[in-house]
């Protein structure tokens, strides 16, 4: 698509505003982030954005009315006013939100300002929640301000469908307002899939009511490993969990964002919390304890045991209730298989089979393909799907599987290639607990890693060794929070901002790169950061170029 920028009249000039009496100092600018993928700017005189201008939404349309609040509450933030919300379809001095065809793509919107007013239309909600955000963000923050914003025309509709953050709340845990928060940071970068990591080794997040001990027992561990696993504890135990009802109360404050909650249960590794509630789930039976520090446990659902099959069904059950989402992520990922190896009935299990080892694969990696089928197929019967990371590829995949290609692009390569969906997560380009700055030693601990703004803002999701066929199977693209390193909200705010706004870039637009460019649109939106109050890495702005990367850019663990 085509970018037109053509400011003529009374706002072309720089020096115009002054020289315009009766204009407004204040003058919005439509370059926002991301950025529209077709702006059309005119000539004739602005739309002033002063007090007594209305909102208005159509009558008996729920959804666009919250679309209203959100817009009053937006331009309150801006300019310090209350703007009126009411039902109507038409009228001068008014911002009119309304639903229309005007984009094959159901996210996609137009926005219209002249001089007698501002129109946004979608063919959906969510259309015009996306101008609308386009609309905020093209606003200074100037309290008390009347606000000029010039005649333009523009058109946008998203590159990719599936636009994810993921917020892993085991390793550390982030509360109903904190996941709220982190879910508005998502609004303002038109993001609309929120994967919630809610399981892992270190705590159990999430209230399953058939197996009560999950959270009474394995949301809790004893303590903290400090540091990078150097063996010294911080002696505190460390624990909570979200009940059904706040989880439902989660996923409709996003619905109300249009942003899907996909929750993740992880199988069959990363279990460990899980087993230290019911150890009879495991290969040894234990005893097990809430994993204490990090890395990759050996302990593991025991792939043998009818009742673990049971025991996923179960909870994936209750899952499904909670979250109506299409997908449901069932992790998959590092699973070692030293325990499968040795166990006896995993052993029976693989035999029962007749699964055999080959070149390519050993029979307990086939083993695990049993059980992530087994969980696909029961999903399938409610009529959800399976996301899971790469590994799930290893051992054959399940038929209609989603892959998250994590460990680089390779899996999601191979999977696209077999005509499976997928979704780039890549860990040299979209793991957010890296570093950024080269400066390691006064940043907050990191996992390790280098990833600074300019690299996220580079990647291509589409890889070329794809045929544009192939390419069709990638259908979005995703960055990952892990909070091993990230113990407060304030912190995983720092590690994912501004490097969101990269990641919306690569999500949304189909404009040519630009970094210069878009840093300075990015010096825009960090006035919203401002008054949002979302902390954020100021690195960037104060000294854009880095020179070179640290010297501890290796990983420190495997991830
Ligand atoms: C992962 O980072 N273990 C998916
Ligand atoms: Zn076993």
């Amino acid at each position: 698509m085509r970018q037109f920028i053509k400011l003529t009249g009374c706002l072309a000039a720089a020096g115009a505003i002054a020289s315009c009496q009766s204009a407004p100092k204040e003058v919005a600018n439509y370059q926002v982030v991301p950025l529209p993928q077709q702006i059309v700017a005119a000539q004739g005189a602005p739309f002033v954005l002063k007090s007594g201008v209305k909102i208005l939404y159509p009558q008996g349309n729920e959804q666009m009315q919250r679309n209203a609040q959100f817009l009053a509450g937006y331009l309150k933030t801006a300019t310090g006013k209350d703007f009126a919300t009411a039902e109507g379809t038409e009228g001068k001095n008014a911002i009119v939100l309304t639903l229309g065809q005007v984009s094959e793509n159901p996210e996609g919107y137009q926005l219209k300002v002249s001089a007698n007013g501002v129109t946004i239309t979608g063919p959906t909600a969510a259309g015009v929640f996306y101008g609308i955000q386009t609309l905020r963000k093209s606003l200074p923050i100037a309290v008390g301000a009347d606000v000029a914003l010039p005649e333009v025309d523009i058109t946008d509709a998203p590159r990719f469908g599936y636009r994810g953050a993921h917020f892993d709340v085991s390793r550390h845990f982030f509360t109903i307002d904190e996941v709220k928060t982190y879910i508005d940071m998502m609004a303002l970068h038109n993001m609309n899939k929120f994967h919630w990591h809610i399981t892992d080794d270190q705590g159990w997040r999430i209230e399953i009511k058939k197996y009560p001990k999950l959270t009474e027992v394995g949301s809790m561990r004893d303590e903290t490993v400090i540091g990078h696993n150097t063996g010294k504890y911080d002696g505190k135990p460390y624990g909570d969990f979200y009940t059904q009802e706040q989880a439902k109360e989660i996923v409709k404050y996003a619905a109300d964002r249009y942003i899907t909650v996909i929750p993740e249960i992880d199988l069959p590794g990363h279990m460990q919390a899980a087993l230290t509630a019911y150890p009879e789930l495991g290969c040894t039976g234990g005893p097990y304890k809430v994993w204490t520090m990090w890395g990759v446990s050996d302990n593991v659902l025991c792939a043998g045991k009818d009742q673990t099959l049971k025991f996923i069904d179960d909870v994936l059950s209750e899952i499904m209730d909670i979250f109506p989402s299409k997908y449901i992520h069932v992790g998959g990922d590092e699973c070692p298989k030293t325990q499968w190896a040795k166990c006896p009935l995993c052993q029976k299990r693989i035999k029962e089979l007749g699964i055999k080892g080959d070149k390519k694969h050993s029979k307990e990696e086939y083993l695990q393909s049993y059980i992530i089928g087994h969980a696909e197929k029961f999903l399938n019967e409610h009529g959800r799907d399976i996301i899971g990371w790469d590994e799930i590829l290893e051992g054959g995949l399940s038929p209609n599987a989603t892959v998250m290609s994590w460990r680089g692009e390779d899996g999601g390569i191979e999977a696209a290639k077999l005509h499976h969906d997928v979704i780039m997560s890549p860990n040299s380009y979209l793991y957010f607990d890296y570093y950024q700055w080269k400066d390691t030693k006064n940043e907050p601990e990191a996992i390790g890693g280098y990833l600074p703004l300019e690299k996220v803002y580079s990647y291509e999701p589409l890889p070329a060794s794809l045929t544009p066929e192939e390419q069709k199977y990638i259908i979005g693209v995703q960055a990952n929070l892990w909070t091993e390193y990230i113990p407060t909200f304030a912190q995983a705010q720092y590690m994912v901002l501004p490097r969101w706004a990269a990641l919306a870039e690569v999500q949304w637009t189909t404009h040519p790169k630009n970094y210069d460019e878009f840093l300075v649109r990015l010096g825009r939106l960090r006035h919203w950061y401002d008054a949002e109050d979302y902390n954020y890495c100021k690195h960037v702005f104060e000294q854009p170029a880095e020179a070179e990367a640290p010297a501890s850019a290796e990983k420190e663990e495997a991830k």
